[in-house]
């Protein structure tokens, strides 16, 4: 009965309410859990070839030593930095949190303890991974210059965030660079992050997040490169969720050289 008395409130709210508080309560429903229930599921992209498995590495890095854990989640979430490196990565500074929900029968629960693996390339578009060795040199589709795609010996390539009590999740990363995927036919990858979701008892999510915002460098060439990335624009997917995995960066009110963006992973079965 619980679940009716909240509806007819909640409806009842929206007549009465919208109006007269306006923006205060669409704030509200926003942040509510029926909001966060009505929310679609995080799509699946790819995991894409360039996944860091142990072996795959063009250089190790592993800055826990428990060697009981997969390289994938040696690492802290911060890429920015390796733990005993002195130089910083290359490249704008993004920092992207959120909640990992899952939703079952109805409602969308923090999930708090699941593992959130997240890997992307360098700022030059070049992954640490021994499959990236193709055009790693190749001329920009619109400047006609070139691009290196080089190694960056500071950038930490992946990391891992457990989420807390919460179900929050925070990563420190940099903005990785768009990469040639088939230079024939014009298809380049825009920059985007992968995430690997896990949490016991839920079907693991795998996808990938991409970008947009005025503050983002290269803005505009990044939504022309959203805009036909075959990945992407999935033809098994629907508008609204291929722009679900579009993620807003703005500069950060403290810190002008950092930009931050909100995600949201919404697992379910
Ligand atoms: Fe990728």
């Amino acid at each position: 009965m619980k679940s009716l008395e909240n509806s007819y409130s909640r409806r009842n709210f929206l007549k009465t309410g919208m109006g007269a508080l306006g923006g205060l309560a669409g704030s509200f429903l926003a942040g509510s859990a029926w909001a966060q229930a009505m929310r679609m599921t995080t799509p699946r992209q790819t995991l894409g070839p360039f996944f860091p498995d142990e072996g795959d590495a063009v250089h190790e890095i592993r800055e826990n030593l428990d060697f009981r854990l997969p390289i994938s989640e040696a690492n802290d979430n911060d890429l920015t930095h390796i733990k005993g490196h002195k130089g910083t990565a290359e490249g704008q500074v993004i920092h992207l949190e959120g909640q990992v929900l899952f939703r079952w029968q109805g409602e969308a629960k923090p999930q708090p303890g699941a593992v959130i693996i997240l890997w992307n390339a360098a700022a030059s578009g070049r992954y640490n991974h021994r499959g990236d060795r193709e055009a790693t040199r190749f001329k920009h589709p619109e400047t006609g210059q070139w691009v290196e795609r080089t190694h960056d010996e500071h950038f930490q390539y992946w990391g891992r965030c457990i989420t807390d009590d919460d179900g929050r999740y925070s990563f420190k990363t940099v903005v990785p660079g768009f990469y040639p995927v088939d230079i024939e036919n014009g298809w380049y990858r825009p920059p985007h992050l992968h995430f690997m979701v896990t949490a016991p008892g839920i079907p693991q999510l795998v996808t990938q997040l991409y970008f947009k915002g005025e503050a983002v460098p290269n803005n505009e060439l990044i939504q022309k490169l959203n805009a036909r990335d075959l990945i992407l624009r999935d033809s098994a997917l629907t508008r609204e969720q291929q722009e679900n995995l579009i993620v807003e960066y703005r500069r950060s009110e403290s810190n002008p050289d950092v930009l931050t963006g909100n995600y949201d992973f919404m697992l379910s079965f």
